[in-house]
């Protein structure tokens, strides 16, 4: 077994304690790993006008990838409230750092799966099973935004109609943006016997920017003909997700429309304790479990881990130490299945690190 260092951010608010559940699995699997601790999170920004500071980007330039917990992001309004008053009003900024360290190493995949362990009585329907890939570096997430309309932009064809006093958000799809998702999402296909692919749009209304995607879908689908190719509206993909679970198998999706369904498919499959991302790009991947910070439950050991523990599993699989990430993924099934240890969001009263040992008995 090789050795890793693995960057180890827990972030804020119950970030900690997910990150601590990991550690209980990941020490028991005897993975050969030094975890080095990084600073992110509000508190950084408060005290130094930046969430993410440049030492934990050095830092992360030098593990093999990185394990997240969770992050407070807050209105405009209130950021600039909460900065330290000596750095007011000196041009600071925020911008979530989960979203910077995406654009910054390239994480273009942010892979999802939703998959409904038997057994957990949050199932919306059992066997459902789908993963998500959500493009993970532009669209809407582009950060091309202005509070009011540069007045250089109103010179432009169509734009004589609006306020100058518009606040807007550009949505960016680039041609090898889409490319490297939707290939990844094929590849993902044909390497796991999946049989089909759902395009994820709204390009019957964002003509441009959601046409180049759907159009980049049908060049690639064209390559992969063991895979078959399936589109539908993010509107309607809603409704149907729910009609018919079992109609759906690998979606791909720019990056609002994958953000979106992300927790729905999290809801269908157990809430958003069961939810496991990765973050993921040619050279660097950053693990995370798909909910936000919790604060009411900071330091209370009282959320579900399951999700931080698949987001480790998800780890595992891309560092190649794939007999231990199934090794974790069986622990966790079964602990799902027989049902005596259960968080709060599952009925019951045991505590995250209750969770933690309960898998890593099963290991
Ligand atoms: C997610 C989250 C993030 C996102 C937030 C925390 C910036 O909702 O990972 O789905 O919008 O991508
Ligand atoms: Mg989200």
């Amino acid at each position: 077994m090789a050795h890793y260092t693995i960057a180890w951010l827990p972030g804020d608010g119950v970030g900690k304690d997910v990150l601590d559940a990991v550690r209980i699995v990941l020490d028991a699997l005897r993975l050969d790993a030094e975890y080095v601790p990084g600073d992110v999170g509000w508190e950084f920004w408060c005290r130094e006008g930046d969430p993410l500071p440049a030492r934990t980007i050095e830092l992360m330039k030098n593990t093999d990838c990185a394990m997240f917990g969770a992050i407070t992001s807050k209105p405009k309004t209130i950021a600039d409230k909460e900065l330290a008053p000596e750095l007011r009003n000196k041009g600071y900024v925020y911008r979530s750092p989960i979203v910077r360290m995406r654009q910054l190493f390239e994480l273009y995949i942010c892979k999802r799966p939703c998959k409904a362990y038997p057994g957990n009585p949050l199932n919306f329907k059992e066997g459902i099973d789908f993963v998500i890939f959500r493009e993970n570096t532009e669209d809407l997430y582009s950060g091309i935004e202005y509070d009011r309309i540069p007045p250089e932009m109103l010179k432009i064809r169509g734009m004589e109609k609006v306020s100058p006093d518009a606040a807007i958000s550009v949505k960016v799809n680039t041609p090898k943006g889409c490319e490297r998702i939707i290939r990844a999402a094929f590849e993902f296909a044909r390497g796991n016997q999946r049989k089909k692919v759902t395009c994820v749009h709204k390009a019957n209304v964002v003509r441009a920017s959601d046409g180049l995607f759907l159009e980049i879908f049908h060049t690639i689908a064209a390559e992969y003909n063991d895979i078959e190719p399936d589109e539908a509206n993010i509107d309607s993909l809603c409704q149907w997700l729910l009609k018919k679970p079992f109609n759906y198998d690998v979606l791909v999706a720019p990056n609002l429309y994958g953000d979106i369904i992300s927790d729905l498919c999290a809801q269908m499959t157990g809430g958003l304790g069961f939810g496991a991302s990765g973050n993921i790009g040619e050279h660097y991947g950053v693990f995370e479990p798909t909910h936000g910070s919790a604060p009411k439950y900071t330091g209370m050991y009282k959320v579900n881990p399951i999700a931080t523990i698949l987001a480790g599993r998800m780890m595992l699989e891309w560092l190649g130490e794939t007999g231990s990430a199934d090794r974790l993924e069986q622990a966790v099934a079964r602990v799902i299945k027989q049902g005596t240890v259960k968080t709060y969001d599952m009925g019951g009263k045991d505590s995250t690190l209750d969770m933690a040992h309960a898998i890593a008995e099963k290991l």
